[in-house]
This record gives C-alpha cells, structure tokens and sequence, in this order.
C-alpha cells in the first residue's frame, strides 16, 4: 500500500501541469480551407482558444504544402491567415499568429529552395515532412541544399516514418547532419501508433528533440492533449531544457 501511494506521488510529480512551459506552437493546420486542417474561421478560433487553455501563448500555424494536394503559396496561407485575425479582432482577442508552411519533400521544395523562396520561422527555420510510405532517395542533397541557402531544416514528426523504425541510425545521421527534430504531442500518447510512440520516446531519451509541435488539424486531437500532461517523457523533455519553442516567442 505505501509503495502504492509512493508510485502515485511519483507519477504526479513527474507529470506537467499544462503546456505553458512550451508557450508557442509552431506546427498546426489552424489556416482555414487550404489543407486537411481548419474548415472555417471560426473553427480557427475554437482551435486556438482550445489551445490557450492548454497554456498555449503564440501560433505559428504551418499548412501543408504539397506539389500534388496543397497547392498553397505564401498569398493563399497569408489570405486564409487574415481571416483567422480578422475573427479573432472581433472578438477582442490579441494573440500572435503568424504563418510559416510544411513543406512535403517534394520537386516543389527543391523548386522553392533553389529560388529562395520558402516560408520560414524563427531563425530561417524551414518546416518539412517526408513521405510515409519510403525514405525520399533524394533527402541528403535536399537538406544540404537547404543548408547552403541558409535555411535551418526542421523534421516534422521523425517518430512518423516507419520506414526508419528499424535503423535507429538513420535518425543519428539526420541529426549530425543539423537536422532540427520536432516531436508531435500526438505521439506520446500512441495517437499515431504504439511504434511511433516507443521511437518519441527514444528520441526525448537520447535529447535528440529541439522542437515540439501539436499537429493540429481538429478538436479531437486538442481533446486528446488533455492525456498528454500525464507523460514522463513530456516533463523530462520539458526540463531538459533543450526545447527552443519558447524562444520563438515575439
Ligand atoms: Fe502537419
């Protein structure tokens, strides 16, 4: 019985109480009618308010882009963005919202890359996803080329890739090679899959997470937040003090 109370102590103590430590997401679907994520403006605005009361501060919100779905650029992201301001005024609400992009590893990226062209955040932080079904043969020369441009590379949810499951030093090659990895919430609490859950904490084990972001794209996955808070592997990425969210506060 003491053991018993001692084990509830310890998980209390290790858990967070909410999200405020993390203060700005920067990886969310919030821009309306452009990509998988938000359907309208007001449902822009409940995603966020949804998300203050995670202890949520700052947004930068990241649709996709992607040669074959998404065609976005930075007018259609820019002009769905203001909509989401426009609401939020006539609300009453400040809160800072800006946009950067997920880019897919596609043409397109190499494309926009080559022209200097591509939507950042931060520190010319460069936001990308990789397919899910096979590593893209052209990866290494696309970060590389991101690099010489100046950009700084962020890997949107590396714990996503089963491809590289069974080869954890896919991901020590990514990462010597300066790749930024953003961690999705989602994965700590198996929202993805069991797998992907193991591999996010694999990766916070070995502090190899610089970033964390919610993936928002409706209000179930904000709902499911709620479980997040009871992660160990949360609070000990959280006092680790290696996560560069809170630095991209304005
Ligand atoms: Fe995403």
């Amino acid at each position: 019985m003491i053991q018993l109370f001692k084990n509830l102590f310890a998980s209390k103590g290790n858990a967070v109480k909410d999200l405020s430590a993390l203060r700005v997401d920067m990886h969310s679907h919030l821009a309306p009618g452009i990509d998988d994520g938000s359907k309208s403006a007001e449902e822009s605005v409940a995603l966020i308010k949804a998300l203050r009361e995670l202890g949520y501060e700052q947004f930068i919100t990241t649709p996709h882009v992607m040669q074959d779905y998404y065609r976005n650029t930075p007018e259609t992201i820019g002009n769905a963005v203001n909509q989401i301001k426009a609401k939020l005024k006539e609300e009453g609400l400040k809160i800072p919202l800006s946009f950067a992009a997920e880019y897919y590893s596609d043409e397109n990226l190499t494309k926009l890359c080559a022209a200097d062209n591509l939507l950042t955040f931060g520190n010319k932080m460069v936001l990308f996803e990789l397919s899910y079904i096979n590593e893209p043969v052209e990866i290494k020369s696309l970060i590389f080329d991101m690099k010489i441009k100046g950009y700084k590379p962020v890997l949107a949810h590396p714990e996503r890739y089963t491809y590289y499951y069974n080869d954890f030093r896919k991901y020590e090659e990514l990462f010597d090679f300066e790749v930024v990895f953003q961690l999705n919430l989602g994965s700590l609490i198996g929202a993805y899959s069991p797998m992907a859950k193991k591999i996010a904490e694999k990766l916070i084990e070995r502090n190899m997470i610089s970033l964390v972001g919610t993936d928002t794209h409706n209000l179930n996955h904000v709902r499911s937040f709620q479980r997040v808070l009871e992660s160990k592997p949360l609070a000990k990425l959280i006092d680790s003090g290696r996560l560069m969210n809170q630095s991209l506060a304005v």
